[in-house]
């Protein structure tokens, strides 16, 4: 696909070579997102930010990406803060926004918002989880964080096991990242989710048409004793009808340490696209995995900033340019590995 002036909102619209090429700037990216270098090279470009649901780290690491390769950011957190409050359609906040704005990324809770958004918008506009639908950068850096980790365990992402637990039906994550996961070969996925928050039918469809093994079930311990990759969810709550409904289902699946040694295999790599709810009633993704090498959860969140960073360079045609606005950083940064 052409990069330049696309809208980011489906992995759907991503081929095999797009993904190789995304990953290879993302790599590029790692001396700026680890403060080893600074690079200008999107100076006076701004990007609006327009988060109409709770968010922190992909907000976050879109603004911080985008400052990172030299740009401005403006943000609009939730709807009451927005002209949408007073009944503004996505339209006509779209033709306003992208008067102002180089690059927008959305979230909203309604499935299809954001297409309809970009549709109006006179810019490139980025997806950042439209309702239970779909969150493509989640996808990516989520492909990009279980290569690397595959890679350190000598496999590859064409021949690989994973366990994806939890709220299936309603988590916009797994549903990108299993779409994404139907370009490459012989995967095998193990779905653990209470029946009725199953993977949704076309997902499940799409993989096998794929060539994909998929088994569905709801018994964890037996699904994650062989597989490379186990990635824990939320109950996403706020699907839900009613709080009560949603507390049915928390706290059903969870991963810890004793059940980690017990069940999986040493070098199983831990992953949540985060937050992990930690309350007691929920925690689905205990503490006691936190010095635990094989939890990738903040490796993820790192590599959140490589893969954002190339989209944006990627977006606005800048990626082969990082390079020659470079310059050494000035301040001492102590920063440790994860
Ligand atoms: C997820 C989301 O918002 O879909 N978080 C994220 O963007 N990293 C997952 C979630 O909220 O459970």
């Amino acid at each position: 696909m052409d990069f330049v002036g696309a809208n980011i909102l489906s992995v759907c619209q991503f081929e095999r070579a797009d993904i190789d090429r995304v990953f290879g700037v993302a790599d590029a990216m790692a001396p700026y997102a680890q403060r080893r270098k600074v690079t200008r090279v999107l100076e006076g470009a701004i990007l609006s930010n327009m988060f109409l649901e709770p968010s922190t780290r992909t907000r976050l690491s879109f603004g911080v990406a985008f400052n990172l390769l030299g740009g401005t950011v403006r943000e609009t957190v939730g709807i009451t803060a927005s002209a949408m409050a007073k009944g503004e359609s996505l339209y006509d906040t779209a033709r306003v926004l992208s008067g102002y704005s180089d690059v927008i990324c959305m979230r909203h809770p309604q499935e299809g918002s954001v297409a309809e958004f970009a549709a109006a918008s006179r810019v490139p506009v980025v997806n950042g989880g439209d309702g239970a639908n779909e969150h493509p950068t989640q996808a990516l850096l989520d492909l990009y964080t279980i290569r690397k980790e595959l890679l350190a365990n000598g496999r590859t992402l064409d021949d690989f096991r994973i366990a994806v637990i939890g709220d299936l039906k309603y988590g916009r994550t797994v549903h990108s990242l299993c779409k994404l996961l139907c370009l490459f070969d012989k995967v095998q996925l193990t779905f653990v989710s209470p029946p009725e928050l199953a993977m949704p039918e076309a997902v499940v469809e799409k993989l096998r048409a794929a060539g994909h093994k998929v088994v569905i079930t709801d018994q964890l311990e037996a699904s994650i004793s062989h597989v490379d990759i186990v990635y824990s969810t939320r109950i996403q709550e706020e699907r839900f009808a009613s709080p009560e409904e949603a507390n049915q289902y928390r706290g059903r699946f969870r991963l810890n340490r004793e059940i980690f040694t017990r069940h999986c295999e040493p070098n199983t790599v831990i992953m949540h696209p985060l937050p992990r709810d930690s309350r007691a009633e929920a925690n689905e993704l205990d503490t006691d995995l936190n010095e635990h090498p094989g939890l990738a959860i903040f490796r993820q969140t790192d590599n959140g900033l490589l893969v954002r960073m190339a989209l944006f360079a990627m977006l606005l045609g800048v990626e082969e340019l990082v390079d020659d606005y470079a310059c050494p950083v000035r301040w001492h940064s102590r920063r440790s590995p994860v």
